[in-house]
């Protein structure tokens, strides 16, 4: 393992045992809990009800977006809002075509079965969803060879909601079989503040609108990140102050922390001066970055590229990575042939590369 894999990651992939631990705890349970996405909510309010109205389960649900916006909560509350049990699973856990025979079976007329990192599912399995989605039935073979026979099981009319952080690597025969498609968007500061003052509440953290703001401010536009970011700043008050959490106090900690005024971390720095110094501003492959920084592909893709690129930092081009203009401003150098209209961010300080 590497060494940057066992340094405290505040931005990195979730980390399936403490995020889960306080998942289950600050996870809002009902639409009105949670917050932001609010066109998102809105729709999907009214879909819960026009299908209960009609005593219909709800259509099939594909959710995506970055990690950490809140996928797996929707899925949650949806199925609270319709009344319904929600059993869920994930691509890579499906094996066999057994596996997920034996799940949709089990099912109750109108259950949620939450699929997550649906892009996934290996093929075949995929071959067993189609008319479950569809026709509410699996079709299994009996036998081997000529006397093999082919048998029509009914499901329970149920609701697969699927969640993805890679809409483009789904198969489009299991992306048409979904009734409603939906973006999950990186949420605004206002939106992550509430967010912060809730869990602080639910934590029983004490807490100042300037400390708020200040957690708020580098959550990168994720709940998960603005959550973590609460807890280690919360440590660091109990050890270094009384409990609670004034916006200076923030400011050290995540000072302290390497998360800049933007919520970029050192990984972030990383890709970005390697794009510079490495090779020279880009275009650079994603594969290749990924191996200048140590870092996986995968990783990249989802969990730093986004946020880069919503701040406009780097650019995906057919033929690499590229960084802006504003990118190299960001660390206070004047773009290769550009008059230089000096910083727009002060954070080029104490660079580790
Ligand atoms: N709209 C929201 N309001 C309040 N808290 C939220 C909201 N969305 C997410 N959260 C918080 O952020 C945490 C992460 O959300 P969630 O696990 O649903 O993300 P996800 O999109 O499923 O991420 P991944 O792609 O990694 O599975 C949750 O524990 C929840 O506490
Ligand atoms: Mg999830």
């Amino acid at each position: 393992m590497p060494d940057t894999e066992k340094e405290e990651r505040l931005v990195g992939p979730a980390r399936r045992d403490e995020d889960d631990e306080y998942d289950l705890s600050l996870r809002p349970r009902t639409f009105s809990e949670y917050i932001g996405q609010e066109r998102l909510k809105e729709k999907l309010s009214i879909f819960v009800q026009a299908a209960c109205n009609r005593r219909e389960p709800l259509d099939h649900v594909l959710l995506y977006g970055p990690p950490g916006l809140g996928k797996t909560t929707l899925a949650n509350i949806l199925a609270n809002e319709m009344g319904v049990q929600l059993r869920a699973t994930s691509g890579p856990a499906i094996e066999r075509q057994g596996d997920l025979v034996a799940i949709l079976t089990n099912l109750n007329h109108g259950d949620v079965l939450f699929v997550d990192e649906i892009h996934r599912l290996n093929r075949a399995i995929e071959e067993v969803l189609y008319p479950a989605m569809e026709d509410f039935a699996v079709d299994i073979v009996l036998g081997k060879g000529p006397g093999a026979r082919s048998l029509r099981l009914e499901l329970p009319r149920f609701t697969l909601i699927g969640a993805t952080t890679r809409a483009g690597m789904l198969t489009s025969p299991l992306r048409d079989r979904f009734g409603v498609i939906e973006r999950l968007e990186f949420y605004t500061t206002e939106e992550l503040a509430l967010i912060v003052e809730r869990s602080a509440r639910v934590m029983g953290v004490r807490i100042d609108p300037g400390g708020v703001n200040e957690i708020a401010g580098r959550a990168r536009g994720t709940p998960r990140i603005a959550n973590r970011l609460l807890r280690r700043v919360r440590d660091y008050a109990e050890v270094r102050g009384d409990g609670r959490i004034s916006r200076e106090l923030a400011r050290e900690a995540l000072q302290l922390y390497d998360i800049d005024e933007n919520g970029l971390d050192r990984t972030d720095r990383r890709i970005l001066l390697t794009i510079m110094n490495k090779f020279d501003g880009g275009p650079v492959g994603v594969e290749t970055l990924a191996a200048a920084t140590a870092e996986e592909v995968g990783t990249i893709e989802d969990v730093y590229e986004p946020y880069l690129m919503q701040l406009g930092l780097i650019q995906r081009t057919p033929r690499g990575r590229v960084l802006t203009d504003l990118g190299y401003r960001y660390f206070g150098i004047t773009p290769p042939g550009d008059i230089g209209q000096g910083r727009l961010f002060a954070s080029g300080e104490d660079q580790d590369v």
